[in-house]
């Protein structure tokens, strides 16, 4: 009789788990490959060359043909690439995932928010051993950029398409002309395509964050200058004395604040009668175990885990309310502030579109 067999253990369901661990690490292993060629500009070089042999591409991109070789057979054995003799292939299909930004399938940046969990691990074991905490200024900037990049793809596809058109009364007020406030504006992308959108309407972007303000007003800049955008470091807690607006927007940004209670309170008395609130948030279940081994919230809890919660606990109010968890407790957190009509205006799959008004 073997030790497993006295155990009583399931030996096939320990093969399969421990085959479905290195099939996990694996998966993390393509990932540090495709940040590193996305950050080389190797897909994009890749992208409508058709078949390439790795000195072709090492010349291309003025890189070291060795690791290109080894690079690409990764991305082969991967499934990533396709391979015919010495030459490599990027299908466009994979492309628009990779490499064509603004494609609907542009989602690669997520590579970077991945990688800045490896890059956290020291600040987060310290951060579980003590408060939770961990502040924006131990977050890697990659986090930052990936967010940026990550979440162009779902303003330049969604926000218009989807999101503000599901919230009643918002786009007419928009081309009417409306004051919105962007709370955890981040880089501001959002905020320059709203005010380029909707050209009689201004936005006001608040960021606790100094370094995001401050790329935000640089991203300001290249767009133009546009007179409609303005970019505010302000806690969300403390957005009063920029006058009134007429939409308060979060965009993946009401579960990073310290305090959303005391946020959703500040946007209640910072909007006008009959203004509107709107909070777009990383999909969730409010039974968060009919999720169980879905990608979106598998990538959700380890945001949650290792940048979200712990960016909430780090704060004044140290609310910690989680990148999921569902619309139900938004909507009360809405209510709560005393907004009327809460209401889960979309549900994409991917995001969640909470609103509610002010009377
Ligand atoms: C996940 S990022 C989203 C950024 C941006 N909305 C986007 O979609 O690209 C969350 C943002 O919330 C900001 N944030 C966190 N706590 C905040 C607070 N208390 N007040 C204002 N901004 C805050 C962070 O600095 C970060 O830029």
């Amino acid at each position: 009789m073997t030790d497993a067999q006295t155990l009583n253990v399931d030996e096939a369901r320990v093969e399969a788990f421990a085959g479905r661990l290195i099939t996990d690490f694996a998966g993390a292993s393509t990932t540090a490959m495709t940040v590193l060629g996305d950050r080389l500009g190797l897909f994009r070089a890749m992208t409508g060359a058709g078949p390439v042999t790795p000195a072709e591409l090492a010349a291309t991109t003025g890189l070291n043909q060795r690791l290109v070789t080894e690079w690409l057979r990764q991305l082969a054995v991967s499934g990533y690439v396709t391979v015919d003799g010495d030459r490599f292939t990027l299908p466009f299909e994979h492309a628009l995932a990779l490499s064509v930004v603004d494609s609907p399938a542009y989602v690669v940046a997520a590579g970077e928010i991945v990688t800045g969990f490896f890059l956290s691990l020291e600040h987060l074991e310290a951060a579980f051993r003590a408060d939770g905490g961990l502040s924006g200024d131990e977050v890697p900037g990659c986090t930052y950029h990936g967010i940026e990049r990550y979440f162009r793809t779902a303003y330049v596809n969604q926000l218009a398409q989807t999101w503000f058109p599901a919230v009643p009364g918002l786009v007419a007020k928009l081309k009417s002309g409306a004051r919105v406030a962007d709370v955890g504006c981040g880089h501001g992308f959002a905020d320059l395509l709203i005010g380029r959108m909707w050209p009689r309407s201004s936005v006001t972007g608040f960021d606790v964050h100094e370094p995001s303000i401050a790329t935000a007003r640089a991203r300001a800049i290249e767009a133009g200058s546009p007179a409609n955008v303005s970019f505010h470091v302000a806690d969300a807690a403390a957005i009063g004395g920029h006058g009134r607006f007429d939409v308060v927007v979060y965009f993946d940004a009401l579960h990073d604040l310290g305090d959303p209670e005391a946020a959703l309170t500040a946007a209640y008395d910072a909007l006008a009668p009959g203004g509107v609130v709107v909070a777009v948030e990383p999909w969730s279940a409010d039974d968060w175990t009919g999720t169980i081994g879905m990608p979106i919230t598998r990538i959700g809890y380890a945001s949650s885990t290792a940048l979200c919660t712990p960016g909430s606990l780090a704060q004044p109010g140290a609310y910690g309310l989680g990148t999921l968890g569902g619309p139900s407790q938004r909507l009360e957190l809405l209510a709560k502030a005393g907004f009327v009509d809460p209401a889960l205006a979309a549900d994409t799959g991917f995001n969640l579109v909470v609103t509610a008004r002010k009377p």
